[in-house]
């Protein structure tokens, strides 16, 4: 029988190989799936013939709690980043005037997240996230169940190499209409959904996720005899390891100029997304002798793409109303492919954008996307207006309730005043409901949608009435018995939820997540917060007179103890659950900085620690800093705190202090 599994993994991977790296399948997928599952049935029943590379693990069948911490042997460096060609040509410069004449080795910037993959004997062993570079997060299980990253190499040689792991453009698109239509939050680009797929931990989720890797540096090419990148990157394919081939050696930096501009024409059409181009002294001695700064190598540099802009046709300008009632103008588009998604609207932010801009309906527009899913028009392609395009003028009235809107002094915005408008409710519900708020699982946009204009909610307080009306529910299209059911449910799970998603989810002006957290904890509970006296509110750190006002008056308004009261009735939890904040006089009212790696626990946890003792967190370390905590290999700021005579706690005062 062991001869029959040897069989399968080997006729299994080889076929997985050449299918994934080489481009080139050799069994239809029957083939391959049958001899899988004889694989899985035999391994099953013959357990001490099962081997290490074997296909079966890229299934992943693993439920972890967290991922381990794994400090790399070799550190994994990032790149220096320049943004222009001028910056390139002083890169090849400061390397010449060294007395260098470098060959340029051009790869392409995949948009993904760094992996460290070490092979033992020619099988994988570990596959280690970048993690702070130092010290990373083994996540071996969720890497097998890549298929372009080989179980067993070519050799039987013992190597620990680094690449890139990402999600094809097409794949995002795919799973974020499968999470719109569910009411889920979309992912932003390739690179957070790569990111989120490989830290899945349960890694039958990521095995779905169809991942993908390329492979591009050895961190100790000499111990291999290899000299350039070019020879490693040729040498990764002789071990089976999936290369990139959009990469050229260039012989000086008017062929890297050219090179790039090449890749930047092709970008669009390639099914990843590249947010650059890294460019690597070709030579491995020569890197060597050029050497490194503390974070990166003074051989190597990433050229980072100015962000993507397209033209498109700007067909009409619709307004939003939020939950606060402010109003929102947005683009309507003729739909383009921006960052690997399509895209339909963009934002104009308020009037003042707009006529600053002078854009016009008809007009071509140019959009891109400024670190968010929703694209912002940067400008209008004036050479393509004819006199079909008509000036913008503001709307006065809500587009949904008629209402006058008023603009307040010192505010960009328009606001519709009256509370009771129905475009107000929908965007209150749905923040109510939403992850960070209440997390009513199943309760999405569409849905919300469909219950209120059904007329089956129409406050919040209804949402939880929702249970009398079951049967009606269920003559819903699209909604089954099960759907109901496992909603009504998640709608009574957040009942129980600790205070602060309830008071973020109330939806109050100017109050975030944080804050919520932050005056939950102070008052325990929502009647504590009711009774407050504005001064009360605004002496909390971190709270702020505009956020106290905001909270104070909505406790004031009738209309919102009403609802409190509601809620009450339904027996949604109002008290805070979570740990309280115990002063305690070595952290109460103290400034704390963080610096370099802290061992005994991950730093938001810290941070967490130091706010539960009373203490404060800042970031950067000035006068006011009151205690810099410094671990291992710190930062600037450890300097800094020397310099300005800060109380230093290592890691064992640290320790000592928290106990
Ligand atoms: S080389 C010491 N090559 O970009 C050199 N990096 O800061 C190590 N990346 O974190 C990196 N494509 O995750 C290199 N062809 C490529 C790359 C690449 C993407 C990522 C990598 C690294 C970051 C650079």
């Amino acid at each position: 029988m062991k001869e029959r599994i040897d069989y399968l993994v080997d006729t299994l991977n080889k076929a997985n190989h050449e299918y994934y790296i080489l481009d080139n399948p050799t069994l239809t997928d029957q083939e391959y799936d049958s001899m899988m599952d004889e694989l899985i049935k035999l391994e099953k029943k013959y357990p001490e013939f099962k081997r290490e590379d074997s296909p079966t693990s890229r299934v992943g069948s693993t439920v972890t709690s967290e991922f381990e911490k794994y400090a790399h042997s070799f550190p994994m460096l990032s790149l220096g980043d320049v943004f222009n060609e001028d910056e390139i040509v002083s890169f090849d410069e400061r390397i010449k005037k060294d007395g260098f004449h470098p060959i340029y080795m051009c790869e392409e910037k995949i948009d993904g997240l760094g992996i460290n993959l070490i092979y033992k004997d020619g099988i994988l062993v570990k596959g280690i996230t970048r993690g702070d570079g130092r010290i990373g997060e083994d996540v071996t299980v969720n890497v097998k169940t890549i298929k372009s990253i080989p179980l067993k190499l070519t050799k039987k040689i013992d190597i620990e190499l680094r690449g890139e792991i990402y999600i094809d453009k097409s794949e995002l698109e795919k799973i974020n209409n499968e999470r719109k239509e569910k009411g889920l939050p979309i992912y932003q680009n390739c690179r957070n959904l790569a990111s989120g797929s490989l830290r899945q931990l349960d890694s039958s989720i990521t095995a779905k996720r169809n991942l993908k890797a390329f492979l591009y540096h050895l961190p100790n090419p000499i111990d291999y005899n290899l000299y350039t990148q070019s020879d490693v990157l040729d040498f990764f394919e002789e071990l089976g390891l999936r290369v990139n081939p959009d990469k050229k050696v260039c012989k000086n930096i008017n062929e890297v100029l050219a090179f790039i501009e090449a890749i930047k024409e092709k970008r669009e059409s390639l099914p990843y997304d590249i947010d650059g181009m890294v460019l690597k002294v070709n030579d491995i001695r020569m890197q060597e002798n050029i050497g490194y700064t503390a974070k990166n190598p003074k051989w190597a540099i990433a050229y980072k793409f100015p962000a993507e802009e397209v033209r498109t046709k700007l067909k009409d300008i619709v307004f939003t109303v939020g939950r606060t009632g402010k109003i929102t103008p947005n683009a309507v588009l003729d739909p383009v492919r921006l960052c690997g998604t399509t895209v339909s609207r963009a934002t104009l932010n308020n009037e003042d954008f707009i006529k600053d801009k002078d854009i016009r309906v008809g007009d071509t527009v140019i959009i891109r996307k400024a670190g968010d899913v929703i694209p912002e028009v940067v400008s209008v392609d004036l050479s393509r207006r004819d006199n079909t395009q008509k000036e913008f003028t503001m709307i006065t009235n809500c587009p949904v309730c008629n209402t006058p809107l008023i603009r307040k002094e010192n505010e960009s915005h328009y606001f519709c005043p009256n509370d009771k408008c129905e475009a107000r409710h929908i965007e209150s519900l749905i923040h109510f409901a939403s992850r960070n708020a209440m997390n009513i699982d199943g309760m999405g946009e569409r849905i919300i949608e469909d219950f209120y204009n059904f007329g089956f909610i129409k406050d919040i307080a209804s949402i939880y009435d929702l249970k009398t009306k079951k049967e009606e529910l269920q003559e819903l299209e699209g909604f089954g018995e099960k759907s109901i059911n496992n909603l009504l449910t998640s709608i009574e799970k957040s009942k129980e939820n600790s205070l602060e998603r309830l008071l973020f989810g109330l939806g109050i002006r100017h109050f975030g997540k944080e804050s919520a957290k932050i005056i939950a904890r102070t008052f325990n509970n929502i009647d504590n917060i009711i009774n407050a006296k504005f001064e009360e509110l605004e002496s909390i750190k971190d709270i702020g007179n505009t956020m106290a006002k905001s909270i104070y008056d909505y406790f004031k308004d009738e209309k919102n103890i009403e609802l409190i009261n509601n809620l009450k009735k339904h027996n949604v939890n109002m008290e805070y659950i979570g740990k309280k904040i115990e002063q305690d006089e070595n952290f109460s009212n103290k400034k704390f900085v963080i610096t370099g790696t802290i061992s005994i626990l991950p730093r938001e946890k810290l941070k967490e620690e130091i706010i539960l003792r009373g203490g404060i967190t800042v970031d950067s370390v000035s006068k006011k800093t009151d205690v810099v905590i410094v671990g291992e290999n710190p930062g600037s700021k450890y300097d800094k705190a020397k310099e300005l005579g800060i109380t230093i706690w290592d890691e064992d005062t640290l320790v000592k202090n928290l106990k």
